[in-house]
């Protein structure tokens, strides 16, 4: 039983230079290509996850600028609107034939005092052997202390990675992959392959370090040490080139970043 993840980056499904901006072009193609992996594949098990991307992100930012922690009120609200992104998200993929079922994260997860995830994997496993495809996403969730906390798609998509022992997990970014040094920067040279443990190494030795990348790249690869198996592929990959999402479902992304432990 062959079990995939797939984050679906906040800016593959949104533009996220505008608040509340769907890429609707981008998910019809993107909904498409999975759907066509799902007929030629039935047997895979999969796992879609998405970020909060301009709904989210836009939202914690206005309550973080406004009052500056996030309470019920923030809560209650980016809970609405994330559900909301996540119902858009929905709508296309079942329209396409895929048997999603939104799993609401701050319904299913919770967070401990030693912030390690509360997950009901059982739930989970069975939506799967039943032939679901569980969509989860970026979310806040409560903590046992009785605190308010983001967790990213991110943070899921290893955790569950882990926790599930999928087999493959792909990171559908708007960028073609890890790069030596800021993307941008014209000597910037895409990695095809980058080590978990040796980027840690390198990262430890000097702050600027020699694998510069953005924050959000960064923190995706340093939550995936412990998390990542051996036996796990891990791909990052652009998902606004047409047809990537497909091809790396299939094991032959164009271009992209193999991580290893
Ligand atoms: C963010 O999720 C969730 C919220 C802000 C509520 P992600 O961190 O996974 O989102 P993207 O992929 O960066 O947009």
């Amino acid at each position: 039983l062959e079990l995939i993840i797939l984050k679906l980056g906040g800016s593959v499904i949104c533009d996220k230079s505008k608040p509340f901006s769907i890429r609707r072009r981008v998910l019809r193609r993107i909904a498409n290509e999975i759907s066509k992996f799902l007929k030629e594949e039935p047997e895979k098990k999969l796992i879609i996850i998405h970020g909060g991307g301009s709904f989210g992100h836009y939202a914690v930012q206005e309550y973080l600028s406004l009052k500056g922690i996030l309470d019920l009120e923030a809560l209650v609200n980016v809970e609405r609107i994330m559900l909301e992104l996540s119902t858009t998200l929905a709508d296309y993929f079942i329209d396409a034939g895929i048997p999603i079922s939104i799993l609401t994260t701050h319904s299913l997860v919770m967070i401990d005092d030693e912030r390690e995830l509360i997950i009901n994997t059982r739930y989970i496993e069975q939506f799967l052997r039943m032939g679901v495809v569980p969509m989860m996403y970026g979310d806040l969730i409560i903590s046992s202390k009785g605190s308010i906390k983001v967790v990213s798609g991110d943070t899921l998509a290893w955790e569950l990675a882990y926790r599930l022992k999928a087999n493959k997990l792909l990171f559908a970014t708007s960028v073609d992959g890890v790069y030596s040094s800021k993307p941008e920067f014209p000597n910037a040279i895409l990695l095809n392959e980058l080590s978990l443990s040796s980027m840690i190494n390198k990262v430890t030795y000097s702050e600027t370090s020699v694998y510069d990348v953005t924050g959000g790249m960064f923190r995706k690869l340093i939550e995936g040490i412990g998390k990542i198996r051996p036996s796990m592929k891990v791909y990052i990959f652009n998902g606004l080139r047409a047809g990537e999402i497909y091809r790396a479902l299939k094991d032959r992304p164009l271009k992209g970043t193999v991580i290893k432990p």
